[in-house]
C-alpha cells in the first residue's frame, strides 16, 4: 500500500480528474470518459477517504451532487434540493446496505424497484396543477431553468389531472431519448454531415440544452417520473408504491416496470432479470434503483451530504469501457465492400473481450474523428457487434495525424472505388483474392447451401492450392485433389466431399442467397424463388418482373438483373448446372403462409417465445418481423417490458395491440382476434 504522502497526492489528483470529468458530462453533456471508468475513480476516492479519514475535505466530489451549472440557462433553487444515490455493483454490496439500515432503523419490509433509467435528472414544478416550472439537477442545490425546452416533450402535461392535484408539486424524473429515436437522429446527422451523439443520454442532454425551444420539439424526447421534492396540499402518502400509483393519476409518465418486493433475494432477482432483457426496451438503463419503500422508515433514515440512506442504485456491468486503438484496418467482404475496423487493445466489456470493433465506412470514422493511436470508447450492448463510439480527445497524443481511407485494396492493390451518394467503398477487381475466399466461404455457409466442413481456413487452402477459382469449381474436386492438403485425411476428405455432394439437392432459395447477388439476404431470396420456382426463370427476368414480386423492391430487383446480365456470373451458373446443382428446388413450406404480406412487430418479453422465435414463427408462416411500428403493420404484439415508443406509436396510427394469447391466434389463423 502506497504511504501516506502519496494518498494524500492521489486523492488530491482523484478529486481534480473526477470534477473535471463531472463537468464533461453534466455542464457538456460530452464525456471524455466512459462511465464506468468515472464510478472506479470515484470508488478509489471513497476508498481513500474511508480508510484516511484525515484525508477527507469538505468540498470532495464524494460528498457533492453533479456539477455547477454553465451560464446559458437562468440558475433556479430547488425547494427540496435533488440528490444522487450510492451504488452497489454485487449482490453483498446490495446486502451490505440492508444490514445498514437495519443497525439504524430495524429491517425494512418492503422494497420499491424501478429502472434506472439512463437519461437527465430533471425536477418539474406545478402550481395549483399547472406547468410552471422545469430544472435540470445542477449541484443539486441550484439547476438550470429549462421550462420551455421540457414543454416540448410530449410525456410531460401542461396540467394535473384528477381528484388529487396538489397546490404545490415538485415532481422528480428522468427525460431520455428512445434508443430507437436516437439512432434515428444519428442517422439523419450523419447524413447532413453533423455532429454524432455518443449515446442517447448524451443526445437527451444536448437536445435539452437548447436555447431555442423548437429544436428541443423536434427530438423525441420522453420522461419517466419516480419521485417527489417539494408538496403542499398533497394526498397522506405512506409507501413509495402510493406515491408513484398517484403520481400516474394526476396524468404523469410512471415507468410499468417497478415492483415492490419482499426481500433483498427478490430484489437481486428483478436486477439480474434487468440485466438480461435491458435491450428489450427502447430505452437506456444502467440499473436498478431500488428504495425503501415506507415513508415513515425513510424519514428515519435520512440522508449523507449527497445521498439518501434509504436507496441505493444496483449498476449493471458496463457495456463501454475505454482503450487504446491499436490500428484501423480494413477487411474486404463477398460483394467487394470495404469496410473499417479498429484494432484494439483487449478490453473485457459488455461480458465479453473485445479486441475488434467495427467502425462501419469511411464516413464514420471521419465523423467520430478517431485515429490509431487514441484511447477511444468501445462498446458492446447485447448481441450487438462491438463499435467504437469516439475517441477521448484528452488523451490524445499531440500530433496524431488523422486516418484516411485506403485507396488501394489492401489484399489485390487495386484501387477502391467509391461511388457518389453511396457511403460504402468497394473493391471492384472480380479476381481479389479476398473476394473470392469470402465468395465461397459464404457460398458454403450455413443459410446457403450448407456444406459442413468447408470454412474459412478450408476455402483458403483450395484457393492457396489453386485447386478453386470459384464456387462452381467445388463440385469438380476429387480426393486425390485433398488428401495432400493440410490437416486433410482419408475420413477428413471423404466427409467433405460427401457434404458437397449432398450440398446439389439444396432448395432454390438458398442456391440464390449463396450467389453472392449484393442486397439479396435470404428472405429476398425465399421471395424469389417461391415466385419463380426455377433459376433459369430468375435468369431470365427483367428488374421490372422481379421488382413485381411482393416483397422484393427495386434495390434489390435491380441488383439480381445486373447480376444475371454479367458473363462471368452466368458462367459460374452454368458450373453448377453441369455438376447437377438442382435449379428448381422449392420445398412446401412447414407452416401454411397464413401471414403472406402481413408486418407483426413484437416487443417487450413474451413467455413462450424468445424475440428470434417469435420472428422465426412469424417469418415461417410469411410474415415480415421488423424492428419498428409503421403505417403498414398489421399488429404490435406486446410482451412484458414494451418499448414505450413502439407502444406509443401503434396506439396514435391505431394499430391493433396483442397479448401473447392474440399472437398465437394470430400465428395458427392469420387473422387478428375478434
Ligand atoms: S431516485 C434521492 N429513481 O439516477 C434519490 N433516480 O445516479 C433520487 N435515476 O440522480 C434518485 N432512474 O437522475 C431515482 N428510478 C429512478 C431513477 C433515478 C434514473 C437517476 C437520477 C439520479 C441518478 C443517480
Amino acid at each position: 500500500m502506497a504511504d501516506a504522502p502519496d494518498l494524500a497526492a492521489r486523492a488530491e489528483e482523484l478529486r481534480d480528474l473526477i470534477r473535471y470529468h463531472a463537468e464533461r458530462y453534466f455542464v457538456h453533456d460530452d464525456p471524455e470518459i466512459a462511465d464506468a471508468e468515472y464510478d472506479a475513480l470515484v470508488r478509489e476516492l471513497e476508498q481513500i477517504e474511508a480508510d484516511h479519514p484525515e484525508l477527507a475535505t469538505p468540498d470532495s466530489p464524494t460528498q457533492t451532487v453533479g456539477a455547477p451549472v454553465a451560464s446559458l440557462f437562468r440558475p433556479v433553487e430547488h425547494i427540496v434540493p435533488m440528490m444522487s444515490l450510492d451504488n452497489a455493483f454485487t449482490f453483498d454490496e446490495l446486502v451490505a446496505w440492508g444490514k445498514r439500515m437495519e443497525r439504524m432503523v430495524g429491517a425494512a419490509s418492503a422494497f420499491s424497484c424501478e429502472l434506472k433509467i439512463d437519461g437527465v435528472a430533471m425536477s418539474i414544478r406545478y402550481e395549483r396543477g399547472a406547468y410552471t416550472l422545469a430544472a435540470t439537477r445542477g449541484d443539486g442545490r441550484v439547476g438550470e431553468d429549462v421550462t420551455e425546452n421540457v414543454r416540448t416533450v410530449g410525456a410531460v402535461p401542461e396540467r394535473l389531472e384528477g381528484p388529487h392535484v396538489p397546490d404545490l408539486l415538485e415532481v422528480r424524473g428522468e427525460v431520455f431519448m428512445p434508443v430507437s429515436a436516437f439512432e434515428e437522429l444519428n442517422r439523419r446527422q450523419a447524413e447532413a454531415g453533423g455532429k454524432l451523439f455518443a449515446n442517447p443520454r448524451n443526445s437527451a442532454a444536448g437536445s435539452l440544452r437548447q436555447k431555442d425551444p423548437s429544436i428541443t420539439a423536434s427530438r423525441e424526447l420522453s420522461m419517466f417520473c419516480y419521485g417527489v421534492g417539494a408538496l403542499e396540499a398533497g394526498p397522506a402518502l405512506t409507501s413509495h408504491g402510493e406515491t408513484l400509483e398517484w403520481l400516474a393519476s394526476l396524468g404523469l409518465p410512471v415507468n410499468p416496470e417497478s415492483r415492490v418486493l419482499g426481500s433483498l433475494d427478490e430484489v437481486y432477482a428483478f436486477c439480474e432479470r434487468w440485466q438480461e432483457h435491458r435491450h428489450d426496451l427502447d430505452y437506456e438503463i444502467d440499473g436498478v434503483v431500488v428504495k425503501v419503500d415506507d415513508l415513515a422508515m425513510r424519514a428515519e433514515l435520512g440522508a449523507t451530504s449527497k445521498a439518501p440512506r434509504w436507496a441505493i442504485a444496483y449498476k449493471f456491468p458496463p457495456e463501454e469501457r475505454t482503450t487504446k486503438l491499436l490500428g484501423i484496418m480494413v477487411s474486404i467482404g463477398r460483394t467487394g465492400r470495404a469496410t473499417p475496423f479498429a484494432q484494439l487493445e483487449p478490453v473485457f466489456v459488455g461480458g465479453s473481450t473485445v479486441a475488434v470493433a467495427t467502425l462501419h465506412n469511411e464516413d464514420q470514422v471521419r465523423a467520430k474523428d478517431v485515429r490509431p493511436g487514441d484511447v477511444v470508447i468501445v462498446r458492446k450492448a447485447g448481441d450487438v457487434i462491438p463499435e467504437v463510439v469516439k475517441p477521448v480527445l484528452a488523451e490524445r497524443p499531440e500530433g496524431l495525424p488523422e486516418w484516411r481511407f485506403p485507396t488501394e485494396c489492401p489484399r489485390c492493390g487495386e484501387p477502391l472505388v467509391r461511388q457518389e451518394g453511396e457511403s460504402d467503398t468497394f473493391c471492384v477487381n472480380v479476381d481479389c483474392p479476398a473476394q473470392r475466399e469470402q465468395r465461397i466461404a459464404h457460398f458454403a455457409s450455413r443459410g446457403a447451401m450448407d456444406i459442413e466442413g468447408l470454412g474459412e481456413r478450408t476455402v483458403q487452402l483450395l484457393l492457396d492450392h489453386g485447386l478453386v477459382a470459384d464456387p462452381g469449381d467445388l463440385y469438380r474436386l476429387t480426393a486425390d485433389d485433398l488428401l495432400g492438403l493440410e490437416g486433410f485425411a482419408e475420413v477428413s476428405v471423404r466427409n467433405l466431399l460427401a457434404a458437397i455432394d449432398a450440398s446439389r439437392g439444396r432448395p432454390l432459395a438458398n442456391l440464390l442467397f449463396a450467389l453472392n447477388i449484393r442486397h439479396l439476404g435470404p428472405r429476398g431470396a425465399e421471395l424469389l424463388a417461391r415466385h419463380f420456382g426455377h433459376l433459369d426463370r430468375v435468369m431470365a427476368a427483367s428488374a421490372a418482373e422481379i421488382a413485381a414480386v411482393d416483397g422484393v423492391g427495386p434495390t434489390i430487383a435491380g441488383s439480381v438483373a445486373d447480376f444475371f446480365s454479367l458473363d462471368r456470373n452466368r458462367a459460374v451458373v452454368e458450373k453448377l448446372r453441369a455438376a447437377g446443382v438442382d435449379f428448381g428446388k422449392v420445398p412446401e413450406p412447414e407452416h401454411p403462409q397464413v401471414l403472406a404480406g402481413k408486418s407483426v412487430v413484437v416487443t417487450g418479453t413474451l413467455q413462450g417465445y424468445s424475440r428470434e422465435d417469435a420472428e422465426e414463427a412469424i417469418t415461417a408462416r410469411g410474415g415480415r418481423s421488423p424492428g419498428s411500428v409503421s403505417k403498414k403493420t398489421t399488429a404490435l404484439v406486446v410482451g412484458e417490458g414494451p418499448g414505450a415508443s413502439k407502444l406509443s406509436k401503434a396506439e396514435e396510427l391505431g394499430i391493433p395491440i396483442l397479448d401473447e394469447a392474440g399472437f398465437e391466434h394470430l400465428l395458427e389463423t392469420g387473422e387478428l382476434p375478434g
